[in-house]
């Protein structure tokens, strides 16, 4: 669907989001044709910059961010062309002229909002454009993640962005919801018979989901100090994978039908008693080690860390859901900086079988599992049990293999691409409405007002390893391993 003409507005134009992330997808969309010729880019921010100051800083901090397969000079040239900058103080209103000045007055444009700033301001800002005159009907919002830091702050963020822009106009973005792999996952679940007789707790075993990352803290020690893996990945990126894989068939992909069904697994997630609070978190904070054969220092030796910190940049969660389909399925959800590995994915463990008819006890038999691989690259994996070739009958485990890179050979489009391109739409299926984004910060609302109470002192683990052992020891109180531990060396 072609898009209408639009002006774009990035508050925190300039900063780290925009540049790695929100410019090179803006710049990929442009060069495969997607943004009418008029379309307008207008970043804001503090220093007083001209547009061609501007486009030496995109020059210097957005283009190294750009796919080489994707650039070329020329089309970079004519996008820069688009992009304006506008000082301004986005706390006060009074400073907004020049924003009035190079936005177009014609009800046919879209108009879009997005903050990527802290969350702080985010109720400000859209007080202030609603003070200027600038929230039209033909406006969006999108607000960038961290969307709080808690269950209050969230609830006021909704109040007041509420206040200004209707919920239809509200875009709440996780980008893990626009990664291919987790469309895939609906498109798995939903566009085949197979799966979804067995996707239930009488098949399936336990579900794991890992996001982990082999990069630490880098230059983002201000904001992830406020932080921590639990609101930075868990209560987010982690949480809606998991309404993906447990949710019922929604009645359509429209927004209000998927939300609905996301909203109704968070719902039922059970939870956190004393004895959980106690028994199914494990909090870790990574040391020095090796990451890819290279010394990395511990968190507490980052630049700018404070030397003393608790902030975990590990958290491993064993979470249930109480509904008839998942009852007693353990989801175990971790996520850690300075992991072994760079991977994301999703574990579905099956039931082993219930009687073995051949010479191997049934232990020998591996359970199916299939692996749903958002990262690296992004894929499936059932892993079967089959005959060797040859006399007897001996059976091994084997893989079944699929790669959507070498599947469908057309280009990728990295998440924030296809985020942007549905705000600019109007589609609002892959972001998070209020009463998802508050629901899943009261489920992790007691682990945070634990942690507080108790000063509790994230576990130590090197850089370069699955993190603390007690995480090992989370699920393996339930007799199970996490799958890297499980595979052969
Ligand atoms: C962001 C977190 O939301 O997701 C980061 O703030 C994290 O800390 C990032 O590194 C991971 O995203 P991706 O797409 O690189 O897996």
């Amino acid at each position: 669907m072609a898009l209408t003409d639009f002006d774009l507005v990035l508050f925190g134009g300039g900063g780290d989001l925009s540049m790695r992330k929100l410019i090179p997808a803006m710049y990929a969309r442009d060069r495969a044709g997607d943004l009418p010729p008029t379309a307008q880019i207008i970043c804001i921010g503090r220093q007083s910059w001209t547009d061609a100051e501007f486009v030496t800083a995109l020059n210097e901090n957005a283009r190294p961010h750009i796919n080489e397969k994707v650039f070329a000079q020329a089309s970079w040239d004519t996008f820069c062309a688009r992009v304006r900058y506008v000082s301004l103080d986005a706390t006060d209103a009074t400073t907004y002229q020049p924003l009035n000045d190079v936005l177009r007055n014609d009800a046919a444009l879209t108009r879009v909002f997005y903050l990527a700033t802290p969350p702080t301001l985010f109720a400000q800002i859209c007080h202030n454009l609603s003070e200027r005159g600038l929230a039209t009907e033909n406006s969006r919002v999108v607000l960038e993640k961290p969307l709080g830091r808690d269950l209050a702050s969230a609830k006021q963020i909704n109040l007041e962005v509420g206040q200004v822009f209707k919920e239809s106009q509200i875009f709440r973005i996780d980008h893990y919801l626009g990664k291919e792999a987790v469309q895939n996952l609906l498109a798995l679940r939903f566009g085949n018979v197979l799966f979804e007789p067995l996707w239930r707790r009488e098949w399936i075993s336990d579900v794991q989901i890992t996001i982990a990352e082999e990069i630490g803290v880098g230059n983002r020690m201000g904001y992830y100090e406020t932080s921590g893996a639990l609101r930075d990945m868990m209560q987010n990126h982690l949480l809606q994978l998991l309404c993906i894989v447990a949710m019922e068939p929604p009645l359509s992909v429209t927004p209000d039908a998927v939300r609905d069904e996301k909203l109704k697994v968070l719902r039922s997630l059970k939870p956190f008693t004393a004895t959980a609070l106690a028994k199914n978190i494990v909090r870790g904070q990574y040391r020095a080690g090796h990451v890819e054969g290279k010394a990395v220092p511990a968190y507490r030796q980052e630049k700018n860390a404070d030397p003393d910190s608790n902030t975990e940049t590990f958290v491993a969660v064993k979470a249930e859901i109480d509904t008839w389909r998942w009852a007693g399925v353990p989801f175990y959800l971790r996520t850690g900086k300075r992991m072994a590995d760079q991977l994301a994915e999703i574990v579905v463990r099956f039931k082993a079988i219930p009687h073995s008819i051949f010479a191997q006890s049934t232990s020998s038999f591996q359970p199916n599992c299939l692996v749903i691989r958002l990262q690296p690259d992004d894929g499936l994996q059932l892993n079967l049990m089959a005959k060797t070739p040859g006399d007897g009958m001996r059976l091994k485990p084997v893989e079944l293999e699929l790669d959507f890179a070498e599947t469908f050979k057309a280009p990728r489009m990295d998440a924030y691409e296809r985020l942007l391109l549905d705000v600019l739409r109007g589609q609002l299926t892959l972001f998070m409405r209020s009463d998802e984004l508050e629901a899943a910060w009261e489920w992790v609302e007691p682990v945070l007002r634990h942690w507080e109470q108790e000063g509790n002192e994230p576990l130590p683990y090197a850089s370069g390893t699955w993190g603390p052992a007690a995480a090992s020891a989370l699920i393996g109180r339930d007799g199970l391993q996490w799958r890297e531990e499980a595979l052969p060396e």
